[in-house]
Formats: C-alpha cells, structure tokens, sequence
C-alpha cells in the first residue's frame, strides 16, 4: 500500500504561504491539502482560486483541493485553471453530482466526492467507477484542530471493501483529527491518503512530525 501525507495549509501561516508549502515539501509531503470554505456550505471563510495559482509555482507537489462551498460548479474551471490537480467536493453542495464529477475530468483533475461524518456512502453507489478519491471527513468541516470521530473507522472500512470490488486505483483520504498517534489506526481501516493540517503546522519541526507519521505508517 502506498500511503500519502497531505499537510492541509488551513493550520499554516498565510502570511507566509508560500515558505510554508515550501517547507512541507522539503519535508517529505507528497500533497498540498487546500480547503476552500465559503460562509455557506460551511461556518468559515478561507481562500480561492487567486491563492491557489499564487502558490502554485512554489511547489511541485500536486494540490488536492477540497471544495466546501456551495454551489460546486463554477469553481471548478477557476481552480483547474489555477493549478489544482484534484478536486473533491461534497455531494450535498451539487445539485448533479454526475455533471460535477464529469467536470472536474474534463478541466484535467482527478475528482474525489467528500463524506462528512453523517453523509451516507450510497452517494459512491453510482459514482465510484468515476472517482479518482473519496475523502472521509473525521470531523465535521469548518475548522482545523478538532478532535478525530472515531465512529468514522467503520466507514473508512467499508469504503475500503467498496473500492476493492470496484478493482480500481481509488484513493481513500482521511481529513482532520489526524495525529502520529492515531494515523496508524486510520491506516489500518483502510486508508491510504492522510490530511494533517493541526498536527504538522503546529508542530515545531514539520519533518520530524512527516517522519514520525511515516514510521507509525511503517508498523501497519
Ligand atoms: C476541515 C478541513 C481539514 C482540516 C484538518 O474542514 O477540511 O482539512 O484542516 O485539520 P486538522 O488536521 O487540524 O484536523
Ligand atoms: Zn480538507
């Protein structure tokens, strides 16, 4: 199994953002986590597409957006346009998940359909043979720093047999609540791709901590 870390930039410093995606890529990140909240679809306001291209040629790492904004549609082109490489959104923001996920494929991205902690998995029953990554959510979107729902562990198992019977390379992600002492826990459900966003920029050497996941990773 190949595993994944996503710092998501939500817990860096904006101020600085460039340096800071510089920084997780010299520390052994293998993606950019960029979390696009509205006031809408969720109680928080974050960046867009202006702040994607204005990181983008600071890093090589692909950017994996994640849209938490309501309507989904016409942001797609935008974040395409500005560099991202995947886009997921969450299927209670589009009124046509199928055109939404044709979208995203169409602009070049890989597209991913995002669960919140009570969204039901029969969304993946006539999408998953198009997605490139379903994103679980472990916390209920809005902010960083929460605490991980642990009910979520089943869901990311059964996410996982879905995606073996489907036999395609799907991604599992995992976003918040993700520590060096939980990450081999998620990992062992089922998950292969790890969003961190508290538990990276919070810390004091952001390669020591990628490494400190990796090695909990190592004992799966
Ligand atoms: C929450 C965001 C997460 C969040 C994760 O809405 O989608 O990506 O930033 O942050 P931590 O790792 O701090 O829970
Ligand atoms: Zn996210």
């Amino acid at each position: 199994m190949t595993f994944r870390i996503a710092p998501s930039i939500l817990s860096a410093d904006f101020a600085r953002l460039g340096e800071e995606v510089r920084a997780i890529e010299a520390a052994g990140a293998d993606l950019v986590h960029f979390d696009v909240m509205d006031n809408h679809y969720v109680p928080n306001l974050t960046v867009g597409p202006l702040v994607c291209s204005a990181i983008r040629p600071h890093v090589k790492l692909p950017i994996d957006v994640h849209l938490m904004v309501k309507p989904v549609d016409r942001l797609v082109a935008d974040f395409a346009k500005a560099g991202a490489n995947l886009i997921s959104f969450h299927p209670e923001a589009s009124e046509h998940v199928d055109r939404t996920i044709g979208l995203i494929r169409e602009c070049g991205c890989k597209a991913g359909l995002a669960f919140n902690p009570a969204t039901p998995l029969n969304h993946l029953d006539h999408t998953l043979e198009k997605l490139d990554l379903v994103l679980l959510m472990s916390v209920n979107p809005g902010f960083g720093g929460q605490q991980f729902i642990a009910s979520v562990l089943v869901k990311i198992a059964e996410v996982r047999r879905r995606i073996a019977r489907c036999g395609r390379d799907v991604w599992l992600e995992v976003d918040g609540g993700i520590k060096t002492d939980n990450i081999a826990a998620v990992a062992a459900a089922g998950a292969d791709t790890f969003v961190a966003g508290s538990a990276i920029f919070g810390s004091a050497d952001y390669r020591a901590t990628i490494r400190e996941m990796r090695a909990r990773l190592a004992m799966v």
